[in-house]
């Protein structure tokens, strides 16, 4: 990179290996529609919509107008015990999108603070009615449900919870991850094998039982493990044993919602509908960070009956908990989303998505393919004693192309902006095949 390059040195990067990045930096300056530029004005393609946030492309006007407004008229309020009108407001919209019956929102300011949230909002519950010996939790292995230590906790991505193992909330056990690539590799959408899976349930409210349990807690499709599709029939049965057993379900739609896998969220693309559902990166197209959880009217009244009109309710919340700007950009946002109909045309694209992706079964080091609407990743087999290399080196590849995909351990994962054409998607593919042949 030919252009004038910051010290790096006193940043520490994020889920990164510093050293590695910082001695072959990869910086980006601008952004516009589907492309990113970097500092000596390359454009470079959008195959990650960011980090599956960016919905509705990069530079959108309608948003950076409306935060702008926002901050000239008020820049910050402070939530407790005082409120603005957009907050409010963007509540409101929110919950219309929401499946019926999950019209409360309570704000964050990322997935892991709408995680730890939802966590404490179900405890909460049972405690306000007299069940607080519900103190379990059930997530799933290979869930990824932020860095906080109760995210940090149900999830289930070995790597994540080493450090930090000895310190993580006790009484969470986890299902089975549903993954299987023996039974169920090159799926087209949701796999016919697995749904049994969910009956792990039942024998972990079996072990624990049911009646300590406060809540499961699942990513109706697994984004950040490498595009988990639930199969066919399993977050129904996961639905029916929570039911049977008074046991709120959460759904972690932090990459789902927002048309991702072309619906509002993934619990009205499935048809089944959770109590509680946590939601982050889409909501304002990731331009000022923002979380929210919504809760069924059910949970919400019962916390907000179990004490007298002038107590507080739940001792819970952030200094920016529905940020003025955050919620001016939420606001822009799912008017963008509706005026263009963003949600409808990820269900439009989801087939030529998926017959591009699908169509690098034969490229080299290909394991699996997985899709579902606006989502898919590619796994390859791991070269010999050098886990991971595979898919950063074609990562880096795909890169000096033009064209920006994200790597986890040695799977490719796709989830590009819903603006995406059908060309910008032919690119997109080619590229990665061209990478991938290139891949030793
Ligand atoms: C399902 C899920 N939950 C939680 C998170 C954490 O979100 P954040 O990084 O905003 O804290 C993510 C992030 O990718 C996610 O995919």
């Amino acid at each position: 990179m030919s252009a004038e390059m910051p010290d790096l040195q006193s940043l520490w990067m994020p889920f990164t290996a510093n050293r590695q990045f910082k001695a072959a930096p990869r910086l980006l300056v601008s952004a516009k529609g589907m492309y990113y530029a970097d500092a000596d004005g390359h454009r470079i393609l959008d195959g990650t919509a960011g980090l599956w946030c960016c919905n509705a492309g990069h530079g959108r006007e309608e948003i950076i107008q409306a935060v702008h407004a926002q901050m000239r008229a008020l820049d910050y309020a402070p939530p407790f015990q005082m409120g603005h009108p957009l907050a409010f407001e963007a509540a409101r919209r929110l919950a219309a999108l929401m499946p019926a019956g999950l019209d409360r929102i309570f704000f964050t300011n990322s997935g892991s603070e709408s995680v730890d949230t939802a966590l404490k909002i179900v405890l909460a519950y049972h405690r306000a009615r007299g069940e607080g010996q519900r103190m379990r939790f059930i997530g799933r292995e290979r869930g990824y449900h932020g860095v906080g230590f109760g995210g940090l906790s149900v999830g289930g991505i070995g790597a994540n919870r080493k450090a930090y193992a000895g310190n993580l909330m006790p009484g969470v056990d986890h299902l089975p991850a549903t993954l299987n690539i023996a039974e169920a590799a090159f799926t087209r959408g949701q796999p016919a094998w697995g749904a049994h899976l969910a009956d792990d349930l039942e024998r972990l409210l079996a072990l624990h039982d049911p009646s300590t349990v406060a809540g499961v807690i699942v990513e109706p499709m697994a984004g950040s493990a490498g595009v988990i599709v639930p199969p066919v029939g399993y977050l129904e049965r996961l639905r029916e044993l929570c039911t049977r057993h008074g046991i709120p379900l959460i759904f972690d739609e932090v990459i789902t919602a927002f048309g991702r896998l072309g619906a509002a969220t993934a619990a009205q693309r499935f048809g089944v509908t959770p109590d509680l559902l946590t939601m982050a990166k889409g909501v304002n197209n990731a331009a000022i960070p923002m979380g929210a959880v919504a809760v069924s009217r059910e949970i919400h009244d019962t916390i907000m009956a179990a004490g007298p009109d002038n107590a507080i309710e739940l001792f819970h919340g952030y200094t920016y908990s529905g940020h003025p700007a955050a919620a001016a950009a939420a606001l822009a946002t799912l008017d963008l989303y509706e005026k263009e109909g963003l949600f409808a045309r990820a269900a439009r694209l989801e087939p030529v998505f998926e017959s591009a992706v699908h169509g690098l079964r034969a490229a080299p080091h290909v394991k699996d393919i997985r899709n579902i609407g606006m989502a898919a990743a590619i796994e390859l087999e791991p070269r010999a004693g050098q886990p991971g290399a595979r898919a950063y080196e074609a990562f880096l590849a795909c890169l000096k192309a033009g064209v920006l995909v994200r790597f986890t351990g040695d799977i490719l994962a796709f989830s590009p902006p819903l603006i995406i054409d059908e060309e910008q998607i032919g690119v997109l593919f080619s590229v990665v095949k061209t990478a991938l042949d290139s891949v030793r």
